[in-house]
């Protein structure tokens, strides 16, 4: 019994070390000598949904440009894999970023938008149809390849720009704050979607939002940034039960029982105006 045990905890903990796709050390940025991001390190695990949770300015896209390569930090280390990317450009760190505002091309359709960058890879440059097709199937954009972006609702922009991210096959999937410019309804859509997305295609995703709901439905773990500080990162159970600090226990715990007890509230009114 005793010898079983321990071998299955070395391999959990030989699963643990092998499982780790990004490894970030101390990274710094300033930019007109202010310090928007000071010593941010942590570590991704394969498969793992990262919520990057904050305030507007305290430094959430410029992590993630940073990240694929789009800035460069004035100090620190970007590991994949347990290889230095940091001095890569951001076509050849393997990842994949979607913007707020989908960044598509307007004169194209959804097809070509999808196929475009595959085109122009020597690996996919024979099946770029073929795979821009079937990731656009799997997204359930099939009946718009046709369309144009400017016919298409918000919510299915954002599925194209989704396809042609994941069509590229990247390692790791860079969102910033991808469904905020959507209609609440089309924002609640997104959300279950994002997580259907990520089981089906089991990407590695990093997500930046500054609602703390969207964190807590979507990520397995959450960061929480605060003036280019990381003030905690644990899972939404563990920061909501052990807020590391003030500024965590304001932001999220007091934010979330604010939101609850609102809720109960107008449940508990409508209950009593519909009996
Ligand atoms: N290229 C730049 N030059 C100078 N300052 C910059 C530049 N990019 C960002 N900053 C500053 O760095 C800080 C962090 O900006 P960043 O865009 O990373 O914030 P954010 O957390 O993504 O905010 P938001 O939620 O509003 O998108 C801000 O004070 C911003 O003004
Ligand atoms: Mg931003």
């Amino acid at each position: 019994m005793e010898v079983l045990k321990s071998v299955s905890e070395q391999t959990a903990s030989e699963y643990e070390m092998s499982e780790i796709k990004l490894e970030v050390s101390h990274i710094r940025k300033q930019f007109d000598r202010e310090e928007v991001l000071k010593d941010i390190s942590f570590q991704v695990k394969k498969g793992e949904f990262l919520a990057i949770l904050g305030l507007s300015g305290c430094g959430k896209t410029t992590l993630l440009r940073i990240l694929i390569g789009l800035e460069h930090p004035d100090s620190g280390s970007i590991k994949k894999d347990g290889k230095e990317i940091s001095k890569l450009a951001p076509n050849e760190r393997g990842m994949g970023i979607i913007f707020q505002n989908y960044a598509l091309f307007p004169n194209m359709t959804v097809l070509d938008n999808v196929a475009y960058a595959l085109k122009l890879k020597k690996e996919t440059k024979a099946s770029a149809k073929e795979i821009a097709l079937h990731t656009l199937e799997q997204i359930g954009m099939s009946e718009h390849l046709n369309k144009k972006p400017r016919q298409l609702s918000g919510g299915q922009q954002q599925r194209v720009a989704i396809a042609r991210t994941l069509a590229m096959n990247p390692d790791i999937v860079l969102l910033d704050e991808p469904i905020s410019a959507l209609d609440v309804t089309n924002r609640e859509i997104m959300k279950q979607e994002l997580k259907a997305i990520q089981e089906k295609f089991h990407s590695t995703m990093i997500f930046i939002t500054h609602e703390q709901e969207e964190a807590f439905y979507l990520a397995d773990r959450i960061m929480v940034m605060s003036e280019g500080r990381m003030e905690q990162l644990d899972t939404p159970e563990n920061i909501f039960k052990n807020p590391a600090n003030a500024f965590v226990r304001d932001f999220v715990v007091a934010h979330l029982e604010q939101k609850y007890e609102s809720l109960l509230k107008c449940t508990g009114r409508m209950k009593n105006e519909f009996n």
